[in-house]
């Protein structure tokens, strides 16, 4: 009965009684007053990891305590519900931040909530708030790129759209974990400013978009552990106002005595007592920790409200629906596929397009596609959690992944539009068994009116490796043999098309190469990757744009991963990362951020800029389609702040995507709400008074336009330049 109403949960939104956060907490603090000190500890203390018949977070509760409170479920997340059957294989968020589009992101954000709810876990451990700091980082795929401005929009749009269907929503991890390697015993030391304007922006837009949980990160922050550092649980909760619950990432706490003063409010997974050297938990423990004094009632009472008030907001005390994860007859995969799909096609980004490569017209006879990634391989549930690459790479591995119900190789769907577009079979040669055989490759190659390549690169979660690489890469090359064999079939064929797989940057030696005449950006797109591709390749205009700049080579970048146990890692960058990296240095990359050829042109004309009240700048541009086609542009403004104040040149500050026909103009309308600039001295944001440049253009190395305006800031005492270091100084190109 109950599953054949589920299907409809991808066509209908489910209709869930939101309240705010007053009538949430006043409801939390009734029911929790009437709980016992065993019972608010039982409230916020996992019950362990079982994955295979139970969530991998449990909170269990005696319903009869709490009316409608039958414990809680906690899946992992973000790209679907993982450990499950009858869900989708969603793709990675850093696909979805390519999208640039915003509707788009509140959509999948509201896909995935549903198959969450459908599958009743209440909380959806996702999405992913971490920066691209460096490009080998290995949950770079899970999260929203190097631009902390883009993350705010991606991450929070994806957490209104989970919230809307009533699943809590969790923002992680918090803070400092930009690479997996030694995030267990590491520690990130990163300066109070960078802290606020970089790696803390995307967690504030998350609190205002009324995240429900926030989960705290393994590693260290100044030398505390994150899940016990007063200092951020202040930062997070007074500073940015954060009315839900933080719970640790899985046995990232050492004390929990610690943790509970510091201001951890659930402890996850916890379950059987600790051993010497193990994780310390809750639960008993708890409750003698609070019998004993060591941790006040009213900081137990405190985790217990804070729990049950994000339940309560989310309206999960009315009819959630039980857990189904392993039941394959709970089918909540709606009609997922058709996101999945549309995202696929807008977060792929044309990086080269030369002599009309693409899209594929009608005098293409033959096709050549070539690589080990356009196969289908042993399938992408061949490796536990992904760990492992057979066929095309369409998600990273770890704990971010979901079980795929299918998967659309590239050849697949390659092969299956090709026909349609009148390509005979036998015109379609195939050479993807092993990409070390470069005869297979050159034989194809060279029989083709066009080749295909595709090559990939792998990143994912440290606990385990693949080919060596400890969750974050261990160079930004190509993964087997995928320079050479871009190389081989561009020396075989004039028209070589090369598709990239994978978490973010590679290097490109190749990519001037004359016989190159496309490169596609594909990243990692879940379940439908071959579709959308071959949607691509076929006519349907590409339009994601680079969230993250690629650069020559692994010295061009900021930051680079510290590949030792004990780490330290310093943020000595301060605040310029990813392209206001470029921008500081002088460094000019291979590809911007925010960089996206489209089929169309586009002019830029009219920009006009007004302060509309001291903190809120509004800018007007008109966008005119100058090509032949229509096209797709994202329209980006930067902000450059005034002079003595250390600020990079200019900062993404607000995007548009927008469709227009041929000859068609458009004004855009651009908001800058965010003028802030953390001043030290005084703990507070504060908008430094002075000359302002509104820069307005489709990349941040291609702006078109840009105007300058006075506002009247506070005045603030200029800045000392906070980052010198002589090693980075050579490095300018
Ligand atoms: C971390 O240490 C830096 C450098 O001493 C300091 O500026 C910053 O405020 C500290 N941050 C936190 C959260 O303790
Ligand atoms: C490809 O072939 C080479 C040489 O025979 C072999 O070492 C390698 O493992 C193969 N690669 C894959 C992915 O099967
Ligand atoms: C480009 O491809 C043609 C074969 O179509 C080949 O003869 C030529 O050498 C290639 N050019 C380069 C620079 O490899
Ligand atoms: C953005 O996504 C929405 C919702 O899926 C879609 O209707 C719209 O066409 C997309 N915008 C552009 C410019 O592609
Ligand atoms: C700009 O901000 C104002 C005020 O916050 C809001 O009313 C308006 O809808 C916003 N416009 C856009 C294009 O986001």
């Amino acid at each position: 009965m109950l599953s054949s109403i589920l299907p409809l949960l991808g066509l209908l939104s489910v209709a869930v009684a939101h309240r705010t956060w007053v009538d949430a907490i006043s409801l939390a603090k009734s029911a929790v007053s009437k709980l016992s000190t065993e019972e608010q500890a039982a409230l916020v203390s996992g019950t362990g990891f079982n994955p295979a018949f139970d969530c991998v977070g449990t909170i269990a509760f005696p319903s009869s305590k709490v009316s409608g409170l039958e414990g809680l479920c906690l899946q992992d997340g973000p790209a679907g519900v993982r450990f499950a059957q009858g869900n989708s294989a969603f793709p990675a968020g850093i696909n979805t931040a390519a999208t640039f589009n915003v509707t788009l992101m509140r959509e999948v954000g509201l896909a995935i909530g549903e198959e969450f709810r459908g599958k009743g876990a209440n909380v959806w451990l996702g999405p992913v708030l971490n920066l691209a700091r460096t490009p080998q980082g290995g949950r770079n795929w899970e999260g929203a790129g190097g631009d902390p401005f883009l993350a705010s929009v991606s991450v929070s749009e994806q957490i209104k759209g989970a919230q809307s269907v009533g699943v809590i929503a969790t923002a992680k991890h918090y803070i400092g974990n930009e690479q997996e390697h030694g995030r267990n015993t590491g520690t990130s030391i990163i300066d109070d400013r960078t802290l606020r304007e970089v790696y803390l922006l995307p967690f504030k837009a998350a609190v205002d978009a009324g995240v429900g949980a926030v989960m705290c990160s393994y590693n260290k922050l100044n030398g505390t552990y994150a899940c016990e550092n007063s200092r951020l649980m202040d930062i997070l909760k007074s500073e940015l106002g954060f009315k839900g619950f933080v719970m640790s990432d899985w046995w990232a706490t050492s004390s929990g005595l610690e943790a509970a003063k510091a201001g951890l409010d659930m402890m996850m997974p916890g379950g059987t007592p600790p051993a010497d050297d193990q994780p310390d938990v809750w639960g008993p423990t708890l409750v003698k920790m609070v019998e004993s004094g060591e941790v006040a009632k009213s900081r137990l009472k405190d985790m217990a409200v804070r729990v049950l008030s994000a339940w309560y907001k989310l309206g999960q005390d009315d009819n959630f629906p039980k857990v189904t994860l392993h039941d394959p007859d709970v089918d909540v995969q709606g009609n997922h596929r058709d996101i999945i799909r549309q995202i696929g096609v807008e977060s792929t980004v044309l990086l080269k397009n030369v002599r009309g490569a693409l899209p594929f017209r009608e005098s293409l006879k033959s096709l050549a596609i070539i690589g080990e990634d356009s196969s289908y391989g042993k399938g992408p549930n061949e490796f536990a959690d992904r760990a492992g690459v057979s066929g095309t790479v369409a998600i990273g591995w770890g704990s971010g992944t979901a079980e795929f119900p299918y998967i659309v190789p590239p050849v697949e769907g390659i092969t299956k539009k090709a026909h349609e577009f009148g390509i005979s079979p036998s015109k379609i040669l195939v050479a993807n068994k092993n990409d070390t055989s470069l005869d297979e490759a050159i034989d194809v190659a060279e029989s083709a009116d066009a080749a295909i390549v595709f090559v990939f690169s792998n990143s994912g979660e440290g606990y385990t490796d693949v080919e060596r690489n400890f969750g974050d890469r261990n160079d930004l090359k190509l993964w087997h043999n995928g320079d050479q064999l871009v190389a081989t079939v561009a020396s075989a064929n004039r028209n070589t098309i090369v598709v990239i797989h994978g978490p973010g940057a590679v290097d490109m030696p190749w990519v001037n190469h004359p016989n190159i005449t496309a490169i596609v950006m594909a990243m990692m797109p879940g379940q439908e990757t071959g579709n959308a591709i071959a949607d691509v390749l076929f006519g349907v205009e590409p339009s994601g744009r680079l969230p993250f700049t690629i650069n020559a080579d692994r010295a061009k970048y900021c930051c680079d991963v510290d590949y030792s146990e004990y780490n330290t890692i310093e943020y000595k960058e301060g605040l310029f990362i990813d392209y206001m990296w470029n921008d500081h240095r002088g460094i000019t990359p291979l590809f911007w951020f925010g960089y996206g050829l489209s089929y169309t042109t586009f002019g830029y004309t009219e920009l006009r800029v007004s302060l509309v009240r001291s903190d809120y700048i509004l800018a007007t541009v008109t966008i005119t389609n100058t090509g032949f086609v229509s096209g797709v542009e994202v329209v980006q403004l930067y902000l450059g702040f005034p002079k003595g104040y250390s600020e990079p040149v200019k900062k993404l500050r607000a995007f548009e995507k927008i469709r227009l026909d041929p000859a068609e103009s458009r004004a855009v309308t651009l908001n800058v709400t965010d003028l802030n600039i953390w001043d030290v001295a005084s703990q507070k944001w504060a908008i430094p008074g002075g000359t302002y440049t509104i820069y307005v253009g489709a990349s941040a190395g291609d702006i078109r336009a840009s105007e300058t305006l006075e506002v009247d800031g506070y005045v603030l005492q200029a800045f000392k330049e906070p980052f010198e270091d002589e090693r980075f100084v050579n490095q300018q190109s």
